[in-house]
This record gives C-alpha cells, structure tokens and sequence, in this order.
C-alpha cells in the first residue's frame, strides 16, 4: 500500500495512518461490500441455491475441513494432484481422504461413458484372454489384434495381420507370464509413467487412445466377452455407487466362435437382457440406457443410414435406445454441419430422435482455425470442418446434452442459449486432461460455467482406457480442482441430482430413481456427519490420540 509513496516523512505518516484506519471505521462498508460479493457468488456458483439440512451442514463442515486442510498441505508440498497429469496424481488422489468420501457418494448417474471403455482393462487381460481359443496377431504396424475361433481361422493377407498364434499355447512357451501380461495391460491403456513424452501432441495422444479400441475390439465384440464385459462394467460403477449407466455405444456386430455375426438388434437386446440380469442381482441398480453412436468419419450417405438405424432401434427398444451421437475425434472428422442432411431426417418427417452430441471437444476457437487457413490451406480433412462450430449445430438440432463442451465459455450467444434452454454439459476432467486439452484442471473452462451455476454433469468418458475407475476420480478432479476453494457438499448435492435430472430416464424412471438417491444420499450424509472426526482428519505426518 506504500508503493508510490516518496521516502521519508510522508511515508511515515501513511503507514501510521494505515495502521489507524484498518482497525477503524473505514475498513467496514469494503469488508461489507467484500462480504455481499462473496455472497452473491456463493449463491450463483453450481448448488448455490441448495439449502442443506441439519445433518448435511455438519457432513459438510467436516467435508471442508478435509478439503481445506488437503489443500493448504497441497500448497506446501506444491503437489496438488488436479494440477499434475492424472498418471502421476492417480496414487496421491488414492490417499486423499475426500476421494474416500467421494468413493462412499452416491453419485447418482453416469451420463458419458462410451461402450468398452467403462471396465478396468485388468478383466480383459486376466480374464478374456485367459479364455479358450484366443488367438492374436500383428499388424504391419505393429498393433495387435484378437480373435476367439475353432478351429485356428485361416492367416489374413499380410497387409492385414501376421499368422494367428493361440494365446494359450504362446502362454505355455513363455519364461514370466506376469510379464506378458503386463505388456498386455499397457497395451490396453493410457497409462504411462511420463506421459508428457509420450504423448508429445494431440495427434499421436490420439492415435494412441483409438488404437486401443482397434486392439480390444476382437476380445469385447466376442459374444460371450460382450455379455460379461457390460455385467461386470455395470459392477464397477456400482460398487462406485452410480446407479444408472448411460452408454454411447457404436453396436458393432458381436461374433460366435463359430464366426456367425450379431446385428445391432441383438446387441441392444443383450443390453438390456445384461442390464435386467444385474438388477435382479442388485435391485436397487436402476438399468442403462444406449445411445446408439457413429463415427465422425463416415461419410453423409452412411450417416443417414444410421439415423434410420437409430429410428428403428428406438422403436424396437423405447425403453432402452435413448437417441444418437457422433464420435470420436472432433478435430478431424466431420462437422455436425456436414452431416445436416442425415441429422435433419427426423424433424423432415415429424419423428423425435433425441440427440447427445460431442461438441466443443476442442482447444480450437472458430478465429483460430480461420487464421490458419487464411494462412496455411489445411489439408482436406480440415477443410471447413467447423471444429468447434459443432456447439452451434448441437444447439440448432436440439440435443438434449452436450458432450464435454468444453469450448462452450468461448461461444457466449451458445451459451447463453443452451442455458435458456436448460441443455446441459457432460464435463469429464480426466479425458479432457489425458487428450491433452488442459493440463492444470484448475484451468479447466467449466470452471467459470460451475462458477455461474451452468447446468452440468460430471462423467468419465473411458474411465479404463486412462486407467480410473467409476466416477470418483472424475468426481475429485471437478470438486478439488475445478470447483476450486468454494465448491462444498452442496456442489456434490447438485452434480448428484443433475446426473439424475438430465438423464434420459421417463418421468416416472426419474421420480424412482431420485427417490432411490435420496435414500442413499441420506445414509451417506449421516455416515459422514456422524464418523469421528480424527478418522478423517489423520493426516501423513500429524499426531493422532490414540482412539483407544
Ligand atoms: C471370467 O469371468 C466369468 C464371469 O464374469 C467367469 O465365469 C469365468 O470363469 C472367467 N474366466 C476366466 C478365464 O477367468
Ligand atoms: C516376472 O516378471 C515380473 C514383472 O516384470 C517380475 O516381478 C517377476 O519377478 C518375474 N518372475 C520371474 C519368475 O522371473
Ligand atoms: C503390446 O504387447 C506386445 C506383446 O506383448 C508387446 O510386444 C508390445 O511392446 C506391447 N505394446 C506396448 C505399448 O506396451
Ligand atoms: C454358431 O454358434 C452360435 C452360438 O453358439 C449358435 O447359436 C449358432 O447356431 C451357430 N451357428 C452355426 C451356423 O453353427
Ligand atoms: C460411404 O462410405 C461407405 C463405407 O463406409 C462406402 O461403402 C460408400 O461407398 C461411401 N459413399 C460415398 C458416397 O462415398
Ligand atoms: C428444434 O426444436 C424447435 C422447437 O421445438 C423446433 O422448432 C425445431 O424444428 C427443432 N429442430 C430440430 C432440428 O429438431
Ligand atoms: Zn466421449
């Protein structure tokens, strides 16, 4: 406060006046004005509004006591895991006291998840390839391939695939299984110990991250991997207590080892007959929905054929086939745009198709991408791909979320206008982070939409390609990193209900399912607000009195 001040007497005499004024009347109206803007921000900020009850203030005192003292040690260490890449944070948020908090939320609904990329890949390796008559192979570029067949199917052409080799047999030959195995494992995820080297842009970030959907294809779209993969996927989200599941799944033809295919009709059915399965063995599971999903890659004559699929799938299976989406990578395949022809087709005919669109998985601006091209003609498949002017279109077409929209805070008038219209966002931190959009989740830009109370859901996207699990994880970036100091239980209170409030779920299925939380988020309340503080607040380093 002294800077500007020339040396000497006045100096002298400002500092005695600072010190007179700050202990007196003149430091109240700015602490008062301080006050009411804090306020104000508090009630705008995502579950703002909520008014906690009784039980819920006291497991929220204790909630931020946790966070506090976990972030005031973060800022002594200088390790704060939101901060740090999630491969290097993953085993530091394991020993984070909220996350365990986290862990025992019920956390209502998990709204993103793509078809094979919700189960640990540990399941594939230990058990799928463990079953009879696996073969793999190599391709020229050296990606592996799977297949179960009897007998041996015959070698591919060799700009295909190397000869077949029975894993079961290639097993017996090996000197350390263990670490085969594990080079398995890696081959089936994300995870590396440096990822910054690895994965030294988007290209080769993303190059990976497809090429393990290419790898595990002949494993999950085997018939029999295909039905316990979603039983023991649906596992895991329950034990991360989710109860409803909502999948984009592109409904692939699933095979039998006699070679004989499925169409996307049995895939839906199995679905559901899985998902029926689960809830007699846990009645309190409310079920999953599928949003049946092409490739941005495809051209517009094949899109419009999946549309139609779309349509009739959803009148085979109303209760089942929520709607339709577009994925993969955003920034090289084609725009919303481009494929108006295919997505006007049910509105031209007087039919709902519910849309879930990725849009605005991008670090691109509009202005940006122009200025390249200005400049530098990209090449054909960038040529008025729109990037992220896919936002707009999945405004003008209706959908009924947004995937990430995670440029949405740079298109205001969008913005504004899915919020009128009470579209939310599906952020997920962690896919975000991996695909090398944001490296600080503290930066991350649903970080100014929570701060203004802009309807959202928080979800994991692939949890196992980028070695998580459920949707704690996902759950602790959003509330320790993005959510930043001021999100507290009720923000929690809020992504919960959200998860349930913008599912696709019925009327009815909704009211059920809300009330099925509520029950659930009450025990939790009451487990938290009534467990001894020191269990909680032992902290690495602390004294803790002995309970005993
Ligand atoms: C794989 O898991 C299923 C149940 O999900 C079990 O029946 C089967 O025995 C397991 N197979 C192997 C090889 O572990
Ligand atoms: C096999 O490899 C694993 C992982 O590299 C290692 O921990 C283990 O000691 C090895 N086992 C044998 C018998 O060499
Ligand atoms: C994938 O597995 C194969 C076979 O064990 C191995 O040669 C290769 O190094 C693995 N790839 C990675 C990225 O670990
Ligand atoms: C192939 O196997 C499936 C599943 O075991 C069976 O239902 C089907 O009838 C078989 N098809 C042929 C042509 O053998
Ligand atoms: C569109 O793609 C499909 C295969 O994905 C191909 O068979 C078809 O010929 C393509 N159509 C046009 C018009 O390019
Ligand atoms: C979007 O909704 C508006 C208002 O209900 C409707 O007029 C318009 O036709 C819809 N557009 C599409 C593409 O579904
Ligand atoms: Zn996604």
């Amino acid at each position: 406060m002294l800077v500007g001040v020339p040396p000497g007497r006045p100096a002298l005499l400002s500092l005695l006046w600072a010190v007179a004024m700050s202990s007196s009347c003149l430091g109240i109206p700015i602490d008062e004005e301080r006050n009411q803007l804090l306020m104000r921000e508090k009630m705008m900020q995502l579950g703002g509004q909520l008014v906690l009850k009784k039980e819920e203030e006291l497991a929220n005192t204790k909630l931020m006591t946790l966070k506090k003292a976990e972030l005031t040690q973060a800022m002594k260490t200088q390790n704060f895991p939101p901060s740090m890449h999630f491969f290097q944070a993953k085993s530091l948020i394991e020993k984070s006291e909220v996350f365990n908090i986290l862990k025992k939320m019920p956390k209502g609904a998990a709204l993103h998840l793509h078809d094979f990329g919700i189960l640990s890949m540990d399941w594939l390796v230990k058990n799928a390839t463990y079953r009879p008559h696996c073969h793999f192979c190599f391709t020229p570029r050296g990606a592996m391939q799977f297949k179960f067949a009897y007998p041996t199917p015959p070698t591919p052409a060799p700009t295909e695939c190397s000869e077949w080799i029975l894993l079961e047999k290639y097993r017996k030959m090996l000197q350390n299984v263990t670490e085969f195995d594990n080079s398995l494992l890696r081959n089936f995820t994300m995870m590396t110990e440096n990822p910054d080297v690895a994965y030294a842009n988007q290209n080769v970030v993303w190059s990976k991250f497809e090429a393990i959907f290419f790898t595990i294809a002949g494993l999950v779209h085997y018939a029999p991997v295909f039905r316990d993969y979603i039983f023991q996927g649906l596992q895991e989200f329950y034990e991360d207590n989710v109860l409803y599941l909502e999948l984009r799944a592109m409904l692939f033809p699933v095979y039998e080892l006699n070679g004989t295919y499925h169409d996307r009709e049995w895939s839906v059915r199995t679905y559901k007959e899985v998902a029926s399965m689960f809830m007699k063995k846990h009645p309190e599971f409310i079920g999953i929905k599928i949003i049946y999903s092409e490739h941005r890659f495809k051209n517009v004559s094949f899109i419009m054929e999946s549309v139609q699929a779309a349509l009739e799938l959803r009148t085979m299976f109303p209760r089942t086939v929520a709607g339709f989406d577009l994925v993969g990578r955003e920034d090289t395949g084609y725009s919303l745009y481009a494929y108006k022809e295919a997505l006007l087709i049910p509105v031209s005919r007087g039919v709902k198709l519910p849309y879930f669109f990725h849009a605005g998985e991008t670090g691109w601006s509009v202005n940006q991408i122009q200025s390249i091209e200005d400049h530098h003609p990209l090449s054909p498949d960038w040529q008025g791909t729109s990037i992220d002017r896919n936002l707009l279109d999945a405004l003008i077409l209706n959908s009924t979320r947004i995937g990430h929209g995670f440029a949405l805070s740079k298109h205001p008038a969008v913005w504004a206008e899915t919020w009128k219209k009470d579209i939310p966002i599906e952020v997920c931190p962690i896919s975000n982070q991996v695909l090398k959009l944001v490296s600080d989740l503290r930066n991350h830009p649903a970080a100014v939409l929570m701060a203004t109370g802009y309807p959202m859901v928080v979800s994991s996207d692939d949890p196992a390609v980028f070695g998580a699990k459920g949707l704690s994880y996902d759950f602790y970036e959003a509330f320790m990193g993005i959510g930043g100091m001021t999100a507290d239980l009720r923000t929690l209170k809020q992504l919960a209900m959200n998860s349930i409030k913008y599912s696709a779920l019925l009327q009815g299925e909704k009211k059920a399912a809300m009330e099925a939380w509520e029950e659930r988020w009450d025990k939790f309340v009451a487990d938290v607000a009534r467990s001894p503080q020191h269990l909680h607040a032992r902290r690495r380093g602390d004294h803790v009195p002995h309970p005993h």
